[in-house]
């Protein structure tokens, strides 16, 4: 690996809370593995009235092990709505590289509500900031959620576009940055044994959970008008099916591996009206006791309006109408208030086409799993039937398990320090591009149209605790297949299951 160019890394919302948890820790660890260009700063930028000296003493209360990151955090107070305020933070900005000889490339990050996400672009234009020339790069990073729906994402798009270049342009999914999730590329395309079965000839269905066992937190004005559609699927899960359903690229380059992506999304087979009762199922959790605890109601949550329809699970099985994946079903769900906090893909392999065995106990009815953990416990397991020690032919199942901390001993990187490092050295590949954003709200716009306008869909509920509402699992239960459960004792022992 090698260190970015020199620059100076510039942050809208950093008085906020991902600044103070996620970006600063993250720019910590760079730090640490001497991955920080030679000569760097970053200048935190916002309303709140911090100087630089009261601000390092805010991220350092915030922060442990903090003293070699705060020389390098500078604070400019201003109003980042006024159009008046940007000729200052220009002067600001070029005094600071003088003064530290730092070339004048900078990366904008916006930790900021998405509001200004379209202003913060446009008036750091108006005075010359996200211009490049030779040898000096201007990068804008955009914090999710990339709009609302299609409509919105096109028109954000297109205002950023006005401004920038796409290549400039820097679109966060956390989920792409986790090590887990960049295996899965290499597991697919590596290794020989994969890719052979990687379709509807050996495939018979995919099922990703992206599962959190906590409520709302302080989130509530937020969430109550997002909603686990907007805030899970339409970004991390289907970014996960695209990875999944890829055609190999031709070469490990960012443009090439999004273009594949972008393919899968394209692919994907509208939900008509008819089937989004039974393609699409939303929930709401609902007051229950989980191992001794009460837990409310998300209609009872701090900012939550007591007659709230906002969804906080979600389910969905969509198909990839093309050649590899014709036929496969794809199910995902996400949830909060769930068993537990996992994110796994799960491929289901079809049984064996003659079952020998199928009579004994034990035998292995549903064919063989490869599980991909992204969190926790990150690793890869191969579900397959093994002959019990004895007489006869009692089958049972057995894992082939690799766990990612066992490769090394240094830690798996955090999403926003892979994030950073990448953006720093000019690599897209793990952030999405405009169009792939814009394919994903197509997708799912007629979900939302039918949400809003269709009372006849049900918001089911579903106790904290459980697994969801019930008739999720009716989706693919139908078929004699059940979703995986990641944690089946979770109820019983309050642990987290392995594997
Ligand atoms: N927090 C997370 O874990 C997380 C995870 C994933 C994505 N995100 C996304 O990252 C972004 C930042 O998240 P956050 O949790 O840090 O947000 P936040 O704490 O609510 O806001 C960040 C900062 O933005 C400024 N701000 C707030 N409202 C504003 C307004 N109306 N006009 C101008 N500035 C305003 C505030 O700074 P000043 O008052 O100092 O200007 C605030 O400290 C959001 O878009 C969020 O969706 C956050």
């Amino acid at each position: 690996m090698y260190k970015p160019a020199n620059h100076i890394l510039v942050i809208f919302g950093a008085s906020g809370d991902l600044t103070r948890r996620k970006l600063i820790p993250a720019l910590g660890e760079l730090q640490k593995l001497g991955l920080l260009p030679d000569s760097f700063a970053v200048l935190g930028v916002g309303r709140s009235k911090f100087d630089d000296t009261s601000y390092r003493e805010m991220i350092s209360s915030h922060m442990e092990n903090a003293e070699e990151m705060l020389p390098l955090l500078y604070y400019h107070s201003m109003d980042t709505q006024a159009e008046e305020d940007y000729g200052a933070l220009a002067k600001r900005l070029d005094q600071m590289g003088s003064e530290l000889q730092i070339d004048p490339s900078y990366l904008f990050y916006l930790a900021t509500p998405p509001s200004l996400y379209e202003i913060v672009p446009r008036l750091l234009s108006g005075v010359g900031l996200t211009r490049e020339r030779e040898g000096i790069f201007r990068r804008i990073i955009i914090e999710k959620p990339f709009g609302m729906d299609y409509r919105s994402a096109v028109e954000l798009n297109r205002a950023l576009l006005s401004h920038l270049q796409e290549h400039q342009i820097y679109r966060i999914d956390h989920y792409l940055g986790k090590e887990t999730v960049q295996n899965l590329l290499v597991t697919r395309f590596s290794n020989g044994i994969f890719e052979p079965l990687w379709n509807r000839n050996f495939i018979r269905h995919v099922e990703i959970t992206s599962a959190e066992s906590l409520g709302l937190g302080t989130r509530g004005g937020y969430y109550d008008n997002s909603g686990a559609l907007r805030d899970m699927l339409q970004n991390h899960l289907l970014q996960l099916v695209g990875l999944v359903a890829m055609e190999p690229p031709t070469v490990i380059s960012s443009d090439a591996i999004r273009n594949e992506v972008l393919k899968v999304f394209q692919s994907f087979r509208p939900i008509s009206v008819e089937n989004m009762h039974t393609q699409v199922i939303r929930g709401q959790y609902m007051a229950s006791h989980v191992r001794g605890e009460s837990l409310n109601a998300y209609r009872s949550e701090e900012g939550v309006p007591d007659d709230s329809r906002t969804e906080t699970y979600v389910a969905m099985k969509l198909f990839i109408d093309n050649w590899r994946w014709g036929g496969v079903p794809f199910y995902i769900r996400s949830g909060k208030r769930l068993p537990t906090k996992v994110s796994e893909i799960v491929v289901h392999f079809k049984p064996s086409p003659h079952r020998l065995f199928s009579d004994h106990e034990g035998g292995t009815r549903e064919g063989n799993q490869l599980v991909i953990r992204i969190q926790p416990d990150e690793g890869i397991l191969l579900k397959f039937g093994m002959k019990v020690q004895g007489a006869g032919f009692k089958v049972q199942d057995a894992n082939l398990d690799f766990y990612y901390k066992d490769l090394s001993n240094s830690r798996i990187p955090g999403a926003y320090q892979r994030l950073l490092l990448d953006c720093m050295q000019g690599d897209s590949t793990l952030y999405t591009r405009g169009d792939a954003v814009e394919a994903a709200w197509r997708f799912l716009d007629p979900v939302l149209a039918v949400w809003k306008d269709d009372k006849s869909i049900p918001l089911h509920g579903y106790p904290c605790g459980t697994w969801g509402p019930e008739i999720a699992d009716q989706m693919i239960e139908g078929e004699e297949y059940s979703w995986r459960c990641p944690s089946k004792n979770l109820a019983d022992d309050g642990l987290y299951c392995e594997l």
